[in-house]
């Protein structure tokens, strides 16, 4: 990803000290571009929890190296109890996004393959950056399949710009480079297709407003922001030929758990025969749970929902609160969309359609995971 027009990840080992991880903090965009060294595994814990980093896809990288963090903390003595605390911890830092616990349970088996302690340590490194490594890998992969829905659209109206609207963000910052949602944006861009993004401000947190019109207008991608209310009257006016959005957690059986609204848009979506696609990695599939209806949704803090926070017109960082003293706020972090509203999931693979068999067809080797055999 271009920042400044110099390339970066969202998550790196410090080149000075291996040991340390180095993150963009997210909670400062786009104001402040502000780099933090995670050391120690409750940095990275905290990191997550509290959204210094957040989207599925870096949530899994930087679970990836917290592990490798925690390979470096725990004692010669009782190392694999000391692992598995260390897991513990990670793991409940948020619930909804899959990439999380993947990410963990890679780095234990791959682990407990390796003898030594020094073994492990080696190895749960070189995991943590297979990783990340594969998570941009795949997004890019993803973005090239997804050009091809977006050249399709751009034929049938004569080169005029595409207009796709997202929710949230799916973008390079919510993995370790491309994005899922964003990637076939910015591979269209870059292919001279053109695009224009309706971007979805989603509150609470705000990550269309704050992130992903950053991330655009790093790229130069043509955008326009939007109160999370807006979608429905664009697609009832024919201002939006396609939907795309990123996803924290997919049963095989298609069903999507993204952030909170996306529901609401594929609704709209459907209800004016307009494309709905859903962009992930295979490691956002889960392969356990068939009813996306009990996939666990996480509610943050109500501070998040009673105030709001932006710059100053002299240039200072402040939150403010909106609503009276004392008012009840609820803060649930995700929807479900069931897969019955979805056209496709972009996959690494392919362009797959929502439902059991032809996911398992697409990755044939998790036929059988769904009955409990694996996780
Ligand atoms: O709460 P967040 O910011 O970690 O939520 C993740 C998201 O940004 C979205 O739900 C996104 O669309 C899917 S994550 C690739």
């Amino acid at each position: 990803m271009l920042i400044n027009n110099k390339h970066y990840r969202t998550i790196w080992p410090d080149p000075e000290n291996q040991e340390i991880i180095q993150i963009i903090d997210q909670r400062h965009l786009p104001h402040r571009f502000i780099i933090e060294d995670l050391a120690e595994v409750n940095d990275f814990a905290l990191a997550i929890s509290e959204m210094h980093v957040r989207g599925a896809g870096l949530i899994g990288a930087t679970a990836g190296f917290a592990m490798f963090r925690a390979s470096l903390a725990a004692s010669t003595k009782n190392f694999d109890s000391d692992i598995q605390k260390y897991a513990d911890q990670i793991r409940s830092t948020r619930p909804t996004a899959k990439n999380l616990s993947w990410a963990i349970d890679r780095q234990l088996t791959a682990m407990a393959g390796a003898e030594s302690i020094n073994d492990k340590i080696k190895t749960s490194f070189a995991t943590a950056c297979a990783i990340a490594d594969e998570d941009a890998s795949f997004c890019k992969k993803i973005g090239q399949h997804g050009l091809e829905l977006i050249k399709k659209i751009s034929e049938s109206k004569n080169g005029k710009p595409v207009n796709i609207l997202t929710h949230c963000n799916a973008g390079w910052l919510a993995f370790v480079d491309y994005g899922s949602a964003t990637a076939p944006v910015y591979a269209a861009h870059h292919a001279g297709v053109k695009v224009h993004v309706w971007v979805d401000e989603t509150r609470p947190w705000l990550q269309g407003a704050k992130l992903t019109t950053w991330e655009l207008k790093e790229e130069g991608v043509a955008h326009t922001l939007i109160s999370d209310n807006t979608g429905g009257h664009l697609m009832q006016h024919g201002k939006v030929d396609l939907v795309i959005v990123g996803t924290d957690r997919t049963t095989f059986t298609g069903d999507v758990a993204n952030k909170i609204g996306t529901y609401l848009k594929a609704l709209a979506a459907f209800d004016n025969k307009i494309p709905f696609y859903v962009a992930l990695p295979s490691s956002t599939f889960d392969w356990q749970i068939e009813d996306g209806l009990t996939i666990p949704i996480e509610q943050r803090s109500a501070e998040e929902v009673l105030k709001i926070s932006g710059i100053t017109d002299d240039n200072r960082l402040e939150t403010v609160q909106i609503s009276p003293d004392h008012t009840n706020a609820a803060n649930y972090g995700f929807d479900v969309t069931p897969a019955r509203l979805i056209s496709g999931l972009i996959t690494e693979r392919g362009v797959v359609a929502p439902n059991r068999d032809a996911i398992l067809d697409m990755f044939p080797e998790k036929k059988g995971v769904n009955s409990g055999q694996e996780t």
